[in-house]
């Protein structure tokens, strides 16, 4: 058969280009889950139901659906009925933003009610307000304790991200689609996304285990 890796040379600055997207798609995506993931955590610890049902609802709705299929719903139901239409980068966005966020809910919530109750009892003691003890004494805890999850989920939402390829988004997993179908070949572009998204993934958890040492 015989490799014909002048293919790949031939895509080198769409797959470049495609890596660049890859990448900016997933950082937005994980700025903006954090952040609306910190609203859906903080409302699904809610002691009024009207609040923590709904909270709840959006999270099993993004973890118990597949991804494409919300991919699916943005790109052609959502952001049309919103903006008339869509834009597949901005549609790529919104749907990892949104399921992300559901994923990173869980991350506050865990990592927060994994402080044990005993030391907000005492810091209460002390007569410390709700929020100090929540700003002085749980999250300096819990931030440390929540940040392996947020790498992994950095890193699944890094190799996740391939499935906008669905909808045209041309990051790399479009430009592999693209080689195959113009080359009848299947190894080189398929094999060549492997190791971009391998180095992606590899050198964040690098960069993880770093932060978490340097945390310790
Ligand atoms: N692979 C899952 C799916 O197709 C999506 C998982 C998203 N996970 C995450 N941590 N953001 O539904």
């Amino acid at each position: 058969m015989g490799f014909r890796f002048d293919i790949i040379w031939d895509y080198a600055p769409l797959i470049l280009r495609g890596t660049g997207i890859t990448v900016g798609i997933s950082l937005a995506s994980i700025v903006l889950g954090a952040i609306l993931g910190l609203g859906i955590g903080f409302g699904k610890m809610s002691r009024y139901a009207l609040i923590s049902w709904p909270v709840s609802a959006y999270i099993n709705f993004f973890r118990g659906t597949p991804l494409l299929v919300q991919i699916m719903i943005v790109h052609f139901g959502l952001i049309p009925a919103i903006l008339g239409q869509s834009n597949a980068i901005v549609a790529a966005v919104v749907a990892l933003s949104l399921n992300s966020a559901a994923y990173t809910a869980e991350i506050y919530r865990a990592g927060i009610q994994s402080i044990d109750a005993g030391q907000r009892e005492a810091a209460q003691s002390l007569g410390m307000r709700p929020w100090q003890v929540m700003r002085h004494v749980i999250l300096p805890q819990a931030v440390k304790r929540m940040i392996p999850a947020f790498g992994n989920e950095f890193i699944v939402l890094v190799k996740d991200s391939s499935l906008v390829a669905y909808i045209a988004v041309p990051e790399i997993m479009y430009w592999s689609n693209a080689i195959k179908g113009q080359y009848y070949k299947v190894w080189e572009p398929y094999l060549t996304a492997a190791a971009i998204y391998f180095v992606l993934t590899y050198s964040l958890s690098k960069l993880l285990q770093y932060v978490e040492r340097r945390m310790k």
